[in-house]
């Protein structure tokens, strides 16, 4: 694998996957970063990256639903492998307008894929990896855990659209012989995430002393991975993983949304010296989304066994990590703030 080309690689899970692939993972080619640049995706994420690799990191401006322009990216940067982030991902915004979620998410996915069946022709030495959600499983009740062969039963336009992502990705494998490998993940959380998603969001808001807006009941259960452990999971199924595979990546840590944000609270109480209680009196609980998926829990047993990977940062470390990080980069939550996010905000959740 010498060029590998990173579609997303602005956002959240992306730019932490490329700087664990150039930083930690000793990978000695090039990255080719192709992204769009939404309301998600930050340059700002991956400057010092830029700087670091000069022309070992090349950021592409490009839409993946542009067949012309994923053709070129494949013939002039001579692409061996894909790892395929680029999406919409917010599921409240996948409610609000679906539209852009069927695009991206589908008909992007295929436009990637008819890219690289065309440039790889008989190519086997290749690799086409794609990232995707526990969210196509559906929802568990208050036991049972999803395994890699659990039906599909995806529940919002979100989740739909990455499902119908994932079997474009297996028909390719099995009816022109793309290698393929794919990864269901659960919840990820660390630095970078964008603060529409609940960790970063309650991090922000506690910051600002604002409500902490907690859904429903607040007893939704989701399985929480430190985003660099999503990374080395990616990693490995890439330079380990068996063509044609699918493998689960999960936390084995779920907890209930109030689980999260009393902890947020106590470590974010820790971290500023004042009291918890000044966090906790914020929690606002606030209309259900709709369709509201109960539960979500991974069973990862197959990537520990097959491939030797393993969590390496705890929930606790994890959220220590995370809020310090938050706590000392004011200029990027800062540039985030003052863009996309707040128009978004202040347009569709202005009761908050
Ligand atoms: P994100 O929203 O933070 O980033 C998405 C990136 O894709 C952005 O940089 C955006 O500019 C880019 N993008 C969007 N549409 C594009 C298009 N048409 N062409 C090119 N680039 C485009 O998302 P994330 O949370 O980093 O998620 C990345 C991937 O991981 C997604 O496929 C998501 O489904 C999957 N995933 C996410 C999680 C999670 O907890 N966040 C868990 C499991 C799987
Ligand atoms: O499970 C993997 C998925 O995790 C990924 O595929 C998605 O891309 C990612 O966004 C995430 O989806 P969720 O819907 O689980 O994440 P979110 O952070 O939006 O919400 C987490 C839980 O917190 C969920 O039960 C809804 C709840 N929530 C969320 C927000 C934004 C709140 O209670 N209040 C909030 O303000």
């Amino acid at each position: 694998m010498k060029n590998l080309m990173v579609t997303g690689g602005a956002g959240f899970i992306g730019s932490n996957f490329i700087r664990y692939v150039l930083d930690k993972a000793g990978f000695q080619g090039r990255i080719i970063n192709v992204d769009k640049l939404t309301y998600a995706g930050n340059p700002e994420s991956l400057a010092d990256i830029a700087a670091k690799y000069g022309k070992r990191y090349v950021f592409v401006h490009a839409d993946i639903c542009d067949r012309a322009a994923m053709d070129k990216v494949f013939s002039e940067q001579e692409i061996d492998a894909v790892a395929h982030f680029a999406a919409e991902s917010h599921v409240d915004r996948s409610i609000l307008g679906p539209s852009e979620f069927i695009q991206t998410n589908i008909v992007g996915t295929f436009t990637l894929l008819e890219a690289a069946r065309a440039a790889w022709k008989e190519r086997q030495d290749v690799r086409f990896h794609h990232v995707s959600t526990d969210e196509v499983y559906g929802s568990l009740g208050d036991t049972g855990l999803f395994h890699e062969d659990t039906p599909y039963d995806p529940r919002s336009p979100y989740s739909a659209s990455k499902a119908s992502s994932d079997h474009l990705v297996m028909a390719y494998l099995h009816t022109y012989g793309l290698p393929v490998t794919l990864s269901n993940c659960s919840n990820n959380y660390g630095p970078y995430h964008f603060p529409e998603k609940l960790i970063p969001l309650m991090i922000l808001n506690m910051q600002d002393g604002k409500p902490l807006p907690v859904y429903g009941d607040g007893r939704n259960v989701r399985d929480w991975l430190y985003v660099e452990d999503h990374a080395s999971g990616i990693w490995a199924v890439m330079t380990k993983g068996k063509t044609g595979e699918k493998y689960n990546i999960g936390g084995e840590s779920e907890k209930t949304n109030l689980e999260v944000v009393n902890t947020l609270c106590g470590e974010m109480a820790a971290a500023t010296g004042k009291d918890k209680d000044f966090y906790k009196k914020l929690i606002t609980y606030v209309k259900d989304r709709p369709g509201h998926d109960r539960r979500y829990a991974i069973d990862c047993s197959k990537i520990k066994r097959e491939l030797g990977w393993k969590q390496s940062v705890s929930f606790e470390q994890g959220i220590r990590a995370t809020i310090e990080w938050y706590l000392s980069h004011a200029k990027w939550v800062e540039g985030v703030k003052s863009g996309a996010y707040k128009t978004w905000i202040d347009k569709n959740y202005s009761e908050r």
